[in-house]
């Protein structure tokens, strides 16, 4: 058995020891357990995981190793395929997180079994659920016929010796915080553990060509548990998004070495599983009869389609340190926002508690959204609701200036096609052509974009 040391995971300096503050850089609470290796010559940049890599290559120009192509399987999801780049690629590594009962169980087991329906071998690890269970899944996925290999297992050493003689193409492992190794003493679900065991999977993965789909917890806060490590180990570090409330389900790319980031793909759970949505443009708009105060549609572009998002803000007398909250959006630009709301337009929120949430349950990083969060702001402070068919976008910035958004174009004959009318957009978005039954009024300040909509009665 391995040697036990505790590594320290701000300076990697090491410890034969737990201790409370790392010996080396005095950091609390950042020693976690490793193996050590015991061989000889081993050095401390050495770590012991990435031995597998490191297979005494030649040193030689760059323009002399040959550049070839990766090797794709398409998962028979279009939507799925569409995030990873084009399909499940071999040897490499993905990692899928989300809240529980998002559907990750759920969309895995349904594009295994498009892969085995393609004649390609797939292993699925089940360490939360029975085989029973997942059984019970399948009946209702309505694979009831599925040739699906399943393993439940949760011992690291186990499951790597049945990835080993089965070679799938892919292998699942629903979840890794569900792993452990006999080598570490941690229990399961323990930082040590769960990148011990990620690292051991990644490098199978790569010195068998298996491509492997770990499965990650995320914890409230919105990280993947434990670990962040375990983001840059992977390859491929897929998001689940959405509000289990409702049916729709966002699939975003954060890290991607084989595929553009930030790239979509959108599902509708339904009672036979996760359907694609291929147009999903309009699916963030809540249906108001009316049009209500303190909401702003905005066209954001995810990967390379535009989708509406309707932006919800309420803003209402606070105590004497009010609150700031934000569902989806950035609370420290939200923070920023009121500040040149309030400096550059003389609109003042000080006393008063302000929420702001995007529909559905999805996330907004794009600094685009600024001047619709701006605008559903002064809304519900005013009290007025936005014109029926309005929409704006634009970055917001500390001077109070509005900055464009990439492919002002492709948004804005989105927001026309879905019935659109009028658009606050910044100067240099506005289009040198009118978008048909759209009315474009172009700004380039804060001040200037609230004239606009008062404007507009
Ligand atoms: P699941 O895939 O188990 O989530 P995760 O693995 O991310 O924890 O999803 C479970 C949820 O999805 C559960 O609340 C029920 C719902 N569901 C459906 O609505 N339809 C279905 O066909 C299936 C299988 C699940
Ligand atoms: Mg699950």
């Amino acid at each position: 058995m391995a040697k036990t040391i505790f590594t320290c995971t701000e300076c990697a300096g090491t410890s034969p020891r737990w201790l409370g503050k790392c010996p080396a850089c005095g950091a609390w609470n950042t020693l976690i357990e490793a193996q050590a290796d015991a061989g000889p010559g081993r050095n401390r940049y050495a770590a012991p995981r990435f031995s597998g890599l490191a297979q005494g290559q030649a040193v030689m120009p760059l323009s002399a190793i040959k550049a070839s192509e990766v090797q794709r399987s398409p998962s028979g999801i279009g939507e799925l395929d569409r995030v990873l780049g084009g399909g499940i690629v071999a040897g490499g590594v993905v990692l899928i997180g989300g809240d529980p009962g998002i559907g990750k169980s759920t969309l895995l087991l349904q594009a295994l079994d498009a892969l085995q329906r393609a004649n390609l071998p797939t292993l699925y690890v089940t360490g939360e659920e029975s085989g029973a269970q997942v059984a019970l899944r399948s009946r209702r996925l309505g694979l009831e016929h599925s040739q699906v290999n399943v393993l439940a297992e949760i011992q690291l050493e186990k499951i790597l010796s049945a990835v080993d003689s089965m070679r799938p193409t892919v292998a699942v492992i629903d979840s890794i915080q569900t792993v452990y190794s006999e080598q570490l003493t941690s229990a399961p679900g323990s930082v040590a553990q769960v990148r011990e065991c990620a690292a051991h999977l990644t490098r199978a993965a790569k010195a068998l060509g298996v491509a492997i789909v770990l499965v990650g917890h995320v914890t409230k806060e919105g990280a993947l548990a434990g670990p962040r490590v375990l983001e840059h180990m992977v390859d491929t570090v897929l998001y689940f998004e959405g509000d289990t409330h409702s049916p729709f389900r966002l699939v975003r790319a954060v890290k991607n070495r084989f595929g553009a980031v930030n790239e979509i793909g959108v599902f509708a759970m339904t009672e036979k599983g996760l359907k694609g949505v291929s147009n999903p443009s309009a699916i963030f708009l809540s249906q108001h009869s009316e049009p209500v105060a303190g909401s702003c549609v905005l066209v954001t572009l995810e990967g390379t389609r535009p989708l509406l998002v309707e932006i919800q803000a309420l803003v209402d007398s606070g105590g004497p340190s009010p609150r700031r909250l934000s569902v989806g959006l950035d609370r420290d630009r939200l923070a920023m926002l009121l500040a040149v709301l309030h400096r550059h337009a003389g609109v003042a929120c000080m006393d008063q508690d302000v929420f702001v949430n995007a529909v559905g349950g999805v996330r907004i990083s794009e600094p685009a959204a600024d001047l619709a969060v701006l605008l559903s702001i002064t809304s519900s402070l005013r009290g007025k609701a936005l014109p029926r068919g309005f929409l704006a976008f634009g970055e917001v910035g500390l001077a109070g200036e509005v900055r464009p958004a990439p492919r002002g174009q492709e948004r804005l004959k989105e927001a026309a096609k879905l019935g659109f009318c009028t658009a606050v957009v910044p100067r240099a978005n506005a289009p040198k052509k009118p978008v048909p039954g759209l009315s474009i009024h172009a700004v380039e300040r804060v001040e200037e974009a609230l004239d606009v909509v008062r404007g507009l009665g």
